[in-house]
């Protein structure tokens, strides 16, 4: 009997912890990834688009998604995320891609796959929300027609990793994520809280699949930087792959706590811009628009993440 999927897109800025999540999603048979849209971000929009193009052609998984191109934000903030991504945003590997033959922009491809398929295409995104707020001003209307809304993203109690404040997503866009966030889609939200509570250690390098496969041929080329520069730049042994979270969150469910909460974007803070605001009074005058995710049970998330790393590992040797 053929298995049900579910289709997804992923939005997303690699980013070493975009890529790894983007391995487990290609060569996850619950997943069917219709598409990969590139957002400006960790890198450049010209680089995000690069990196996931190559990414794509490294792992060159059996059904190849449509690929969608970033353009640039133009109110970006000047920041620097070469430290713990390298100077191309996948660890200064140097992966190599061809040029792309059918350029379709990022929000319209969005936009083009939710028509495809009502109510059915989960949106995982792993960066900030530029394309998805683009989308829907292009096309209201599929605010009512995308399933679900998965976004890495947001702060509850951890406080801010870009500044004291904000989480780099939501940070490096806040027009965009407030956008979302007040828009009617249906949506999960998944906080820094919770990748705090699932650190990676080095011994996770081991775990990987073997130089043999693609998928660990890539992963073997992109990860040591990031260990080398948690360790350099924080003075840390272990290192978080946030964007890990909204893909386990999709396919593992079972592995998280989520509450419903109404949630909104601080856009002109002086020192909050991109803070997440959770109203959790009694009797909030606004109704939960997000759910969110509070509680991960991080052995069984390492477990899954390492297993389907595997996986990725047996589909590309
Ligand atoms: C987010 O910021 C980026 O650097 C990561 O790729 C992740 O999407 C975490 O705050
Ligand atoms: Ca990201």
């Amino acid at each position: 009997m053929r298995r049900m999927t579910r289709k997804v897109i992923i939005d997303c800025d690699p980013g070493i912890d975009d890529a790894v999540a983007l391995c487990l999603a290609l060569f996850d048979p619950q997943l069917e990834v219709v598409a990969i849209t590139a957002t400006e971000g960790n890198v450049s929009a010209d680089q995000s688009t690069r990196n996931v193009q190559a990414l794509v052609e490294q792992f060159d998984p059996p059904r190849y998604p449509r690929i969608g191109t970033a353009s640039p934000l133009e109110s970006a903030p000047a920041l620097n995320t070469r430290q713990f991504h390298g100077d191309d945003g996948l660890g200064n590997a140097g992966l190599q891609c061809s040029r792309l033959h059918h350029q379709h922009p990022s929000d319209k491809l969005i936009c083009d796959e939710v028509r495809a398929a009502p109510e059915q295409v989960t949106i995982l995104c792993f960066g900030p929300l530029t394309n998805l707020a683009r989308a829907f001003r292009r096309d209201p209307a599929i605010v009512a027609l995308v399933g679900r809304v998965v976004i890495m993203g947001g702060s509850v109690q951890a406080g801010g990793n870009i500044t004291a404040a904000a989480e780099f997503n939501m940070y490096f866009d806040p027009l965009s994520a407030r956008q979302v966030i007040r828009s009617g889609v249906t949506k999960t939200l998944l906080p820094l809280d919770l990748i705090q509570q699932m650190g990676v250690n080095l011994s996770f390098l081991e775990e990987l699949p073997s130089e043999h496969s693609r998928a660990g041929r890539v992963l073997r080329r992109i990860l040591p930087f990031m260990f080398r520069a948690y360790h350099q730049q924080l003075g840390q042994e272990s290192i978080v792959l946030h964007d890990v979270l909204a893909y386990l969150a999709v396919v593992h469910p079972e592995l998280f706590q989520n509450v419903e909460m109404c949630v909104d974007i601080e856009t002109r803070g002086e020192l909050t811009t991109g803070a997440t605001v959770f109203d959790r009074r009694p009797r909030a005058p606004n109704r939960p628009n997000s759910e969110v995710g509070i509680e991960i049970d991080a052995a069984a998330a390492l477990d899954c993440l390492i297993r389907g790393l595997q996986r990725a590992g047996q589909c590309t040797s």
